[in-house]
């Protein structure tokens, strides 16, 4: 039988075995491959009706209209701002995501970098690894108590309904901000984001990204925050004004920052770098064996559903 053909814009090394399970299913374009890609998908691109992307990589708007007979895009990952959801409406483009998945090791991580952040776990290490443990009355200063304390969440959708559920085993009490309030949920509601952040001793970014959201947490909510709080991102990067969060970190008006995400990855600024009250991580939310591997699984049933019934599984709304 011979396989049908698809683009895959970028390589899927971050998943166990899309890679290979893409080439051994289908004829794969693997445009990452091309270093003149305009060149490239003159001569490819005609007569493809599937496009595999991510959410790291995306689609935009020229590379969508190179494939003029492009009928599906089915990306690995769940965020979606990166691929020109309108370009591929306007051509009648289906388009999906892998939603669901990876929310519990999300939300994980989420807990993870707040109490990394609050007990100031990174320093720790590294004090340790230092060889500075056991020096006369050598210590890392005092961190700042979880259990039990005010969390704020920015964007309560699925992930970030999954980081309040885990406060509930913290005794922690939980409010949040959307773009509206929910009827489903037993949480309080803010209005107004620097409302939360003065209310909460912990802040975790959980919301969608793109650019409604770009700056979301800006000068003044990062301050109403205070000197003791913690503001933790697994969503995405430039929804943080990072020179504003670096600037109150530096200036004592930020208790501590912990960053699975950052305004323009990979480049991370030196000052946070450098900051003794920072958690960084490589944008890591997903990265587990097992959500990996389902999210594969997810987009490789979104593509072949595709091709049995021009139907998608999950598609973006
Ligand atoms: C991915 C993510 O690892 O799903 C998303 O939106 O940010 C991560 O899970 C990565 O972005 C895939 O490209």
């Amino acid at each position: 039988m011979t396989k049908q053909r698809i683009i895959q814009v970028g390589s899927l090394s971050g998943s166990p075995s899309a890679n290979q399970r893409l080439s051994s299913g289908y004829d794969v374009f693997e445009l990452w491959k091309h270093g003149d890609r305009k060149a490239a998908l003159a001569e490819h691109g005609k007569g493809i009706t599937a496009m595999v992307t991510s959410a790291s990589v995306g689609a935009n708007a020229e590379l969508i209209n190179a494939l003029p007979d492009l009928k599906a895009i089915c990306s690995w990952g769940v965020g979606y701002e990166t691929i020109d959801v309108n370009a591929a409406r306007e051509r009648g483009i289906l388009v999906s995501n892998t939603p669901d998945v990876l929310t519990d090791c999300v939300a994980d991580l989420a807990w993870g970098l707040m109490i990394a952040g609050a007990r100031r776990m990174s320093l720790g290490d590294r004090f340790v690894r230092a060889g500075r443990w056991g020096q006369i009355h050598g210590s890392i200063p005092l961190g700042t108590r979880v259990s039990g304390k005010k969390l704020g969440i920015v964007g309560l959708g699925r992930i970030g309904q999954a980081i309040a559920r885990r406060g509930d085993g913290f005794d922690m009490q939980v409010r949040y901000h959307n773009r509206r309030a929910r009827t489903d949920v037993p949480y309080g509601y803010e209005g107004s984001l620097v409302d939360l952040a003065t209310w909460a001793d912990f802040l975790i970014v959980a919301t969608v990204g793109g650019p409604e959201t770009r700056h979301l947490i800006n000068k003044q909510v990062i301050e109403a925050l205070g000197p003791k709080g913690v503001i933790v991102n697994i969503a995405r990067g430039p929804v943080i004004d990072e020179q504003a969060l670096t600037a109150a970190l530096e200036a004592g008006k930020l208790g501590s920052a912990a960053l699975d995400v950052f305004e323009f990855e990979p480049k991370v600024p030196e000052a946070l770098i450098d900051s003794d009250n920072t958690v960084l991580l490589p944008h890591i939310g997903s990265a587990t064996f097992e959500t990996r591997l389902a999210m594969e699984d997810l987009m490789l049933e979104n593509l072949a559903s595709y091709f049995q019934n021009g139907k998608l599984v999950t598609p973006v709304e």
